[in-house]
Formats: C-alpha cells, sequence, structure tokens
C-alpha cells in the first residue's frame, strides 16, 4: 500500500530546566472496547460517541465488594447517582446489589422509578424539601440530616406521620489543612455533631440510627479515612453512653480516586491512585477495633468516580489542524469541553483510534466551541493528528454525563457494550426539536 506523504517537522530545542511535568506523550493507537472495534461504533453512531464498558463496571463493583467484604461483616455499596445517573448504569449498579445514594429530589425519584425500594436509598444532600423529605422517610429510605433546620423539618414530619423516625447525621471534622470540607453536616469537634443527637434523641420521635461523613472527592491518602473513622469510633463511644444511641450503619461517602490524572500531577496515575485494597485496610481496622462483632454496623460507602470512570470513554474526530503562532500545532475535535467537563480538571488519556505513522510532535486539543476556554488538553505529543482522524479520550465515565452542557452543540448517542459484546444504544442523541419542547413562544410573538 502507498504510504501517505508526511512533512517533515521542526521542534524547536528549548534549553533550560526540563518540564517537570513532562512531555504529555500520548500513548499507542487504541482501537477496541472490550473487543469491539471502535471504527464500527462510530460508523454506526456517529462521532463523538461515548462509550460504556459494562465488563469494567463489573469488575470495579467486583473490586470494591471482595476488598470491603473480606476485611469486614456488614459492608454495602450504594451508587452515588450525580456521578452518573444515565439508567444504564445505574440499573447495572442495582443488578449487582448496589443500593442508591441521592441528593436530590430528581435523584431520588430516578431511583424510586428504577425500581430501587425506598428502603435501599441513601438521602444526602443539602438541600431535601419538605415534600421529598416527608416522601422518603414515609418510604424509610436512609435519610441523612445535614443542617438544624432540616431536623426540625424531620421532627414534624414524624409528627404528621404519627410515628418514631429513623435518622442519620451528616458529620464533618477535622482532618488536616487540605482536607477539612466543613459544609456538611455537624461538625464533630465544634460540639454541633453532639448537640444535633441530643437533640434528636430527645425529642421523643426521632432517633439517630447512623452516622454519615463524606470527606471529599479525590482524595489520594488513605489514611484520612483512617482518621474519620477513628474520630466517629470514638465519638460513637460518648453518643452511645450519653445518649443511648444505637448505631445501625456508618456511611463513609465517596471520595476514593480514580484512574483519570489530575492536571499538573508529576506522576502518572498507576503510582498515585490507591487500591480500594489500601481504602478497605485504612477504614476497616479502625471499624473492627472499635465495635464489637454483635454492634458492628452496616458500612456504607457511596463510592462514584472511581467505580465508573474508567467504563466511559469518549470517541471524537479530527474537524481541522492549525499551525498556532506558538509553533504547535492547534487540533480542533468534535467534542469539546461542553461533553467533557473533566477536561478542566483532569489531563485526559488522549490516543489515536489509527495508527499514524511520524515523529510525535507537540499538539493542542481543542473542542468545536466558539469559546477560548474549550481546551481538551493543553499539550499533547503525538504522531500528527489528520482532519478525519479519530481519536479515544478516557476515562470519562464519572461526572460527564451529568455535568456536561447543553451548549452550542447538541448531546451525542451513548452506547454501552454489554460483557457479551453486544452493544446496546443508552442514550439518542439529541435534536433541536428535543430541545426546545418545553419552550413556549408569548402569544405576540408567533407567526
Ligand atoms: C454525599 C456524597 N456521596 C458520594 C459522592 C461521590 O463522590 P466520589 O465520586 O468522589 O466518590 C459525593 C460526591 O461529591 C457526595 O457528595
Amino acid at each position: 500500500m502507498k504510504k501517505r506523504y508526511e512533512s517533515p517537522t521542526l521542534t524547536r530545542q528549548v534549553g533550560g530546566v526540563t518540564n517537570k511535568f513532562g512531555l504529555g506523550l500520548g500513548g499507542k493507537a487504541h482501537d477496541r472496547i472490550d473487543g469491539v472495534s471502535i471504527t464500527e461504533l462510530r460508523e454506526r453512531y456517529g462521532s463523538p460517541l461515548f462509550i460504556y464498558s459494562e465488563r469494567t463496571l463489573k469488575e470495579k463493583h467486583r473490586e470494591l465488594q471482595d476488598a470491603f467484604s473480606h476485611r469486614y461483616p456488614r459492608f454495602r455499596h450504594a451508587w452515588s447517582y450525580k456521578t452518573n445517573y444515565l439508567k444504564a448504569i445505574c440499573r447495572s449498579f442495582q443488578r449487582l446489589g448496589s443500593w442508591a445514594e441521592v441528593v436530590s429530589m430528581m435523584e431520588y425519584e430516578m431511583a424510586r422509578s428504577l425500581g430501587v425500594p425506598g428502603r435501599q436509598i441513601v438521602f444526602n444532600g443539602p438541600y431535601k424539601p419538605y415534600e421529598s423529605l416527608k416522601r422518603a422517610l414515609g418510604d424509610e429510605a436512609i435519610v441523612n440530616i445535614d443542617s438544624f433546620d432540616e431536623l426540625e423539618d424531620v421532627e414534624r414530619i414524624a409528627g404528621e406521620l404519627g410515628r418514631t423516625v429513623k435518622i442519620g447525621l451528616r458529620f464533618n471534622m477535622s482532618l488536616g489543612a487540605q482536607m477539612s470540607w466543613d459544609r456538611y453536616g455537624f461538625n464533630l469537634e465544634s460540639g454541633a455533631a453532639a448537640e444535633a443527637i441530643e437533640r434528636a434523641q430527645s425529642s421523643g420521635r426521632v432517633t439517630v440510627a447512623g452516622y454519615h461523613a463524606h470527606l471529599g472527592t479525590f482524595v489520594y491518602d488513605p489514611e484520612h479515612y483512617r482518621t474519620a473513622a477513628v474520630k466517629l469510633v470514638d465519638f460513637h463511644g460518648t453518643m452511645k453512653t450519653k445518649y443511648g444511641v444505637r448505631l445501625e450503619y456508618l456511611d463513609l461517602g465517596g471520595g476514593f480516586a480514580s484512574r483519570n490524572r489530575l492536571r499538573g500531577s508529576y506522576l502518572s496515575t498507576a503510582d498515585l491512585t490507591p487500591s480500594f485494597e489500601r481504602y478497605a485496610e485504612a477504614i476497616c481496622e479502625p471499624l473492627l477495633a472499635g465495635f464489637a462483632p454483635a454492634e458492628a454496623p452496616l458500612l456504607i460507602l457511596e463510592t462514584g468516580r472511581a467505580m465508573v470512570d474508567e467504563a466511559g470513554s469518549l470517541v471524537s474526530t479530527v474537524i481541522s489542524t492549525k499551525r498556532l503562532n506558538n509553533g504547535k500545532r492547534g487540533v480542533v475535535l468534535d467534542a469539546g469541553v461542553n461533553l467533557l467537563f473533566t477536561a478542566f480538571w483532569y489531563d485526559h488519556e488522549v490516543l489515536p483510534v489509527i495508527e499514524r505513522s511520524g515523529p510525535p510532535e507537540d499538539q493542542v486539543l481543542y473542542g468545536p466551541l466558539c469559546m477560548q476556554i474549550d481546551v481538551v488538553r493543553e499539550q499533547l505529543r503525538l504522531p500528527r493528528l489528520e482532519r478525519g482522524d479519530p481519536v479515544l479520550i478516557r476515562p470519562v465515565g464519572a461526572y460527564n454525563n451529568t455535568q456536561w452542557l447543553q451548549f452550542i452543540t447538541l448531546r451525542p448517542n451513548i452506547v454501552m457494550v454489554g460483557e457479551n459484546g453486544e452493544v446496546s444504544l443508552i442514550r439518542e442523541r439529541e435534536t433541536v426539536e428535543y430541545l426546545q419542547q418545553r419552550e413556549v413562544l408569548p402569544p405576540w410573538l408567533r407567526d
């Protein structure tokens, strides 16, 4: 076969300090997901295209389940809807035995419409409208209370329901300079947490049955979980004696790191991302030491991004290329930050789908938006990408299909590759008609 002509590239060598973040070297061509040809998927479903791997979802779930259930007698994963609430993803986790973790009325309804029973829904979030709180408590969902105002609502609802209701309380605590989220729940050190328990336990209508603490997100150091677990075990010792709390569950939220690369990271994700085993070690040891076996509460984790990120990939196509003033090559893709919200804080892996020869060259990847902020990768070294070339961007499974923007272009198809290789469309591309169906022109502007 005749080889395509590649013009030579001149790379300017700059003396001085080496870039400590490396050259952003791209990897080898990758043209299959679980044995299915990406080229064929792109031909059939168009570009851009999100692709989810059911096999990866299952592997991640098994890894988490094994790490925790081998160490601790009672463990349950609750799927964090906000990380990805595509029905196919939520249903996959539901089938694997995960409960649902929701942070709004909308997500609560999503879980119920998928058939998740109230008792298997963990309801968090700082805003639970009165009606949603009432519905969730009526369904006997696991409701974790965020503020004294919400506690007041719960007391009223208990009166309306004519029975005692069980709740959990959200806590925050000091975990060092970078790790002290204090906006959710009641603070342990200030005394607010104990005050909330005293108030609930003495109300006669509300019983505290659970503690919840979501420490943060992308928590690289498992030791933060150990510290939190130790603090909660100690705190419970006092609360049990003082207010007679009988703890049924302890929920340590989400926050495990995925294998994505945070912008500016020096080390590779393989070196940085702790395994589920390491998180499990840090969490389970203090729990096993702190609770007598008969009193061990159910351990709930709401791990989101670490479960789904690697299951999602995005195929995009080069629309055009140009030479930038700084000598780098600019490449415009058909997918930008509108679909890839996480590009703001990750350097995603970008791989060619078709092998290209030629020396690697510095390239900047832009999205299709007419906006300066639409940069998918600021720096990537790959053999030249040409117009029409497909690229694979990954991992993209966490937070993109919930935080994506309906902005300037329409959102594309999403498919799932089943464990057996079967491919199914799980979200159809949007149309202008779909987008405008909730809009109404005022009478004076109609034709
Ligand atoms: C209460 C709660 N649980 C779970 C999660 C999932 O977190 P992650 O995706 O970092 O695991 C979040 C995300 O912010 C959260 O707020």
